[in-house]
């Protein structure tokens, strides 16, 4: 089933999901309520509301969106495992929360369907416009449960990149349906594997639910349109390389390599077959300029989105102090972003921010290798005696080699999860040797912050939309009228 996108007002303007917890509710609702497409992060949404949890919920919000979740024994359960009224004890204390597997734990399934309820339900409040939520194709294990929280509070629009989500309009149909479904689950050295979802995890009487729009976030016409072909995706994003975050790689580059990847033309997204499959798209990758909407119209794109000038605002999850940090050091020029070809244990080039002080500040062999609590970006695998196992090439070398890993995969790669959690504000103690986990930032380009400040010391979600609509016509999108 696809959406009727043309009975649907198209927002001109995306602010990209940017995860950990840096799209945060707070963010997206800032967005939507200057009636753009405002995004959560679905990205280890489970994590992060345990850790508020933990910390007290000190504004509440995570309790007052509990009350509109339908089913409030798990609501209650949920906060039964996690809320500390006080607090935690120590920094960086936090409960470990179970990993996703094929067969997850109930009480994760739980908190991870609440989490991204909240998440959603508080963004959407008081919102003009649309709220979607992002999620990584390449982290397949917490999806089903992540999206259906979401669809229970009324997301609009799913985005979806890192992969090939060929599969995920139809479990978003389902879903819809309230029905068990199961995603295919990519097993390296042997078949796909399933992993089952059944909805009755919430326990009430629900009608279907609407569909959201789904939009897939390509960097090749080639899979824009073998994903046109299979159907149910309502529109794209064109991500260029110079986007934060995670990128495709350059044609014929193989993270094997060792090198950093180098862009050049042949990486250029033919627009003109984008647009001859008729759904409507979005530029992103420094498409922050007064001009950017309009240059993007004028190719054929409903709008653009954005990342790395709403990550650094004050509305962004990121950790104030490193945010400020950040900027400080962007005014002065004293900061890159580096594309890394094997930071990221996806095997996507990664970008990073060389912050002083933070993960991407220094070389990745210094860091004490040691086992994650996350397990977010592990893969899964065939073990010997035929069961699927899991191992994360940023794990210590010796436990992936122990899992038939081969040891070059581990060369250069950065933990992720405690990096990116760090850099929301929910540092975790390390396993080993003391202290709290770094902070790991991905940006795009950062240099040029300073014009959102127009003098003065910091920028808000509104600064940006102001700066990005100065120029904008109002002439309608050909397919569509945008809003
Ligand atoms: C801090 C940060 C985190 C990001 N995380 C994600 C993510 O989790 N999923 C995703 O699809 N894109 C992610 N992105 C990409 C953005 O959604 C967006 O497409 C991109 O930032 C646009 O390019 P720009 O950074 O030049 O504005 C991230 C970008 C940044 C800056």
């Amino acid at each position: 089933m696809v959406t009727d996108l043309s009975q649907t007002p198209l927002p001109r303007l995306i602010q990209g999901g940017m995860g950990i917890a840096i799209s945060s509710w707070r963010l997206a609702r800032a967005v939507a309520s200057r009636g753009h497409l405002g995004v959560v992060s679905g990205t280890a949404i489970d994590r992060v509301v345990a850790c508020r949890l933990q910390e007290g919920d000190a504004d509440g919000s995570i309790r007052e969106a509990a009350e509109a979740f339908p089913d409030q024994s798990l609501a209650t359960r949920v906060l039964q495992r996690w809320f500390k009224p006080d607090g935690l004890k120590n920094p960086g204390s936090y409960k470990p929360v179970p990993m996703f597997s094929i067969s997850p734990p109930k009480a994760l399934l739980e908190l991870a369907t609440f989490s991204s309820f909240c998440e959603v339900w508080l963004a959407k409040q008081k919102a003009k416009g649309p709220i979607g939520i992002n999620l990584l194709e390449k982290i397949q294990a917490p999806t089903l449960p992540i999206l259906y929280g979401a669809l229970l509070a009324g997301v609009d629009t799913v985005l979806m990149g890192a992969g090939i989500p060929r599969d995920i309009p139809g479990l978003m149909d389902q879903l819809c349906q309230h029905e068990t479904c199961s995603l295919r689950l990519t097993v390296e050295d042997g078949p796909a594997a399933d992993i089952p979802f059944d909805p009755s995890v919430v326990e009430a009487d629900l009608p279907a639910l609407n569909r959201p729009q789904f939009l897939a976030i390509i960097s090749s016409h080639v899979l824009a349109m073998s994903l046109a072909r299979s159907g149910g995706v309502d529109g794209f994003i064109v991500e260029g390389p110079i986007a934060g975050g995670h990128n495709a790689g350059p044609r014929g580059w193989k993270y094997e390599s060792h090198q950093d990847p180098v862009y050049g033309p042949k990486d250029q997204v033919d627009l003109d077959r984008v647009k001859s499959l008729g759904l409507p798209f979005w530029l992103a990758g420094g498409k922050d300029d007064p001009d950017s909407l309009a240059q993007a119209q004028e190719l054929g794109a409903v709008g653009i989105q954005v990342g790395t000038a709403f990550a650094f605002c004050s509305d962004s999850g990121m950790n104030d102090s490193i945010r400020r940090r950040a900027i400080a050091y962007a005014i002065a020029g004293e900061v890159e972003t580096r594309t890394e070809g094997r930071g990221s244990p996806t095997g996507y080039p990664f970008k990073t921010l060389d912050l002083p002080g933070t993960e991407g500040g220094r070389d990745p062999a210094i860091r004490q290798r040691q086992a994650c609590a996350h397990g977010y970006l592990r893969t899964a695998y065939q073990k010997e005696d035929g069961q699927v196992g899991w191992r994360c090439a940023a794990e210590p070398e010796a436990d992936y080699v122990r899992k038939g890993g081969d040891p070059a995969d581990c060369e250069g790669r950065r933990c992720l999860c405690n990096g990116l959690l760090a850099t929301a504000g929910y540092p975790h103690a390390m396993r080993l040797g003391g202290g709290l986990e770094l902070p790991l930032i991905t940006s795009g380009m950062i240099r040029d912050l300073p014009r959102f400040l127009n003098g003065k010391d910091d920028y808000n979600a509104n600064d940006i939309i102001d700066h990005l609509c100065s120029q904008t016509t109002t002439t309608p999108n050909l397919l569509h009228t945008a809003v």
